[in-house]
């Protein structure tokens, strides 16, 4: 029954856990918030490979993780092929802006990527994008900012800037020229998700890629026979939650966007995890 771990640079990828959870009621969980490192998506490849390295050899060593998720696009895109070649028994998931679903639900063949500056440089999302040029228009929109704003429950901050990169990522609506589909290229996202509908119509699409991240992680853990219902009778895994910055801020942050219930087990309430 060990833990699977999953990582962001804070707390975007509790919209992932969100999805992970519901998929994977019966498997252990640590979720571990890199905050004190954060933001990672304005700092460069080398910072996130570094931070990311740190962070998957305190999961292994603390909590000997079965599988990781990286739940952070900017993590995936700078570090995802260096964690599996020096982890090679380790099933990794990772992340990438759903591109592909997004131009496949599009009718106006016009599509926006919200994501981090790191991910929207990288060589990685280059390759992506390169695989639909000539099917879909498709918009980038670097969302400088705005992964701060959340972390910092900054309400002005995020109001603000989810207005003025939805400027950006529009005109919306269904006609020709118009963007009718939006990718959450970054983890954080989904959780500003209203404050970004208020400047769409009610038809735009957001696109974000927690569901098949759960569903990948269920078939890694399957094919490695690591599947908790596999191995255990009984009840809904455990939550473990850690940050490198204060663990009250990121509980704060789960009981407000996941409705998850505190305390969570075995961790003092200012606990700072040192990585
Ligand atoms: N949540 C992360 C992502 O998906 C990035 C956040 C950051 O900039 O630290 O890209």
């Amino acid at each position: 029954m060990n833990p699977v771990g999953v990582f962001d640079s804070g707390v975007g990828g509790l919209s992932v856990l969100a999805a992970l959870r519901a998929e994977l009621p019966h498997e252990n969980f640590v979720y571990f918030a890199d905050t004190a490192y954060a933001p990672y998506g304005e700092r460069g490849d080398a910072y996130v490979i570094e931070r990311s390295r740190a962070v998957v050899e305190h999961l292994l060593r603390a909590h000997g993780i079965k599988a990781l998720v990286v739940a952070c696009n900017t993590a995936t895109t700078a570090a995802i092929h260096l964690l599996r070649a020096e982890h090679p028994n380790l099933p990794i998931v990772g992340l990438e802006p759903g591109l592909k679903p997004a131009v496949a639900a599009s009718r106006t063949g016009r599509v926006a990527v919200m994501a981090t500056r790191g991910t929207l440089a990288s060589a990685k999302y280059a390759a992506l994008r390169a695989s639909f040029a000539g099917s879909a228009d498709v918009r980038q929109v670097p969302c400088d900012g705005l992964v701060k704003a959340i972390e910092g429950f900054d309400a002005a901050g995020i109001s603000a800037l989810c207005e003025r990169y939805m400027n950006e990522a529009g005109p919306f609506g269904n006609g020709p020229d118009d963007v009718d589909t939006v990718v959450l290229g970054c983890t954080h996202y989904p959780l500003v998700k209203d404050e970004l509908r208020r400047h769409a119509p009610a038809s735009l699409r957001f696109i974000d890629t927690g569901v098949p991240v759960a569903q990948q992680t269920r078939r890694l853990l399957a094919s490695a026979g690591q599947l908790a219902e596999q191995l255990a009778e009984g009840g809904p895994g455990n939550l473990t939650l850690e940050s490198s910055g204060h663990v009250t801020v990121l509980e704060a942050a789960a009981r407000r966007w996941l409705g998850l219930t505190m305390p969570t087990p075995a961790i003092p309430a200012t606990a700072t995890t040192a990585v």
